[in-house]
């Protein structure tokens, strides 16, 4: 029996546009990723003398058994690369879901990259990990962050300044799904622009005190979801009374503010933590 503990980080969504619908039924996006200090722990071991796979969680809400992703992952895994055995997985989880952090698609390439180190296999986990989900393929490439396009799939390692951030619940539950679906909806009631990822900004700007960090955080959600979600709305005008260096992660509820220094980041934290449900300080990778 192999065992390897492994930690699956979250990200967050410096800007975030959504481009287009695909042919596929997914939305086109164009963003850019970047991981951060808060993360899930697993554990995966295989026994080449059993079979089944089980799961046992812990933390922060996840779903027992078939319907985690977890699961799911290390049954394509086997499937696909036909390995027989029987996979065990501890999962402890700290990044609230759903977030728009990523959260369980980390686990899942987590899970992968553990399976794949104890059975030595050298298939190619691109694909599954496109078929797991968006998000799968960038925590694959375990790079701090990358500007990301097309479904999730389309991958360039960028190098971001370094950041201390504080990442903010709304508290409201907004599946991902259900955020894809106000966008169909509704998005031609959209009257504001919103560009981002100016990512020439980043090679040429500066990121000095009090001044913006040098990508746009703006996010095609955050207006639909403002007018339905009254939690996001309080977010968001609270974050804004401290810093221009905030915004929405993923389809939310989860936002971020991000500091220079550790010093400004404690302060904000004092701040927001009681007035949020969640409040969690953290830094880039
Ligand atoms: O790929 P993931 O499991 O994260 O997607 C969850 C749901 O979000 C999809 O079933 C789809 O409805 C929506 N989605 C989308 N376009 C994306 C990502 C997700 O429409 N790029």
């Amino acid at each position: 029996m192999h065992k390897i503990s492994i930690e699956a980080p979250a990200k967050i969504n410096l800007g975030l546009r959504i481009t287009g619908m695909r042919a596929d039924g997914f939305h086109s996006l164009e963003s850019i990723f970047s991981t951060v200090t808060l993360s899930d722990k697993i554990e995966v071991s295989m026994d080449r003398n059993a079979a089944g796979i089980s799961l046992e969680c812990s933390g922060v809400f996840s779903p027992a058994g078939e319907d985690n992703l977890v699961w799911k992952t290390a049954k394509a895994f086997m499937d696909e690369t036909s390995t027989t055995g029987g996979v065990t997985i501890s999962l402890h989880k700290s990044i609230p879901s759903p977030g728009g952090l990523g959260g369980g698609s980390s686990d899942a390439a987590a899970v992968l990259l553990a399976l794949q180190k104890l059975t030595h296999s050298e298939a190619d986990m691109t694909a599954i990990a496109e078929r797991l989900g968006s998000d799968v393929p960038f925590f694959l490439l375990q790079t701090g962050a990358a500007l990301v396009r097309g479904r999730g799939e389309i991958l360039e390692p960028v190098h971001l300044p370094h950041f201390h951030c504080v990442l903010v619940h709304s508290g409201e539950n907004i599946p991902t799904p259900m955020a894809f679906k106000l966008w169909d909806e509704y998005k031609g009631d959209l009257t504001e622009a919103c560009h981002i990822s100016n990512y020439t900004a980043l090679k040429f700007g500066v990121w000095h005190e009090g001044k913006p960090f040098p990508v746009k955080l703006d996010n095609h959600f955050l207006s639909l979801l403002h007018s339905r979600f009254p939690g996001v709305t309080r977010t968001a005008e609270e974050l804004s009374r401290l810093t221009v260096n905030w915004g929405l992660s993923g389809s939310g509820p989860t936002f971020y503010t991000l500091f220079r220094s550790e010093v400004e980041a404690r302060e904000a934290e004092d701040h927001l933590a009681g007035k949020f449900p969640w409040v969690f300080r953290c830094q880039s990778r």
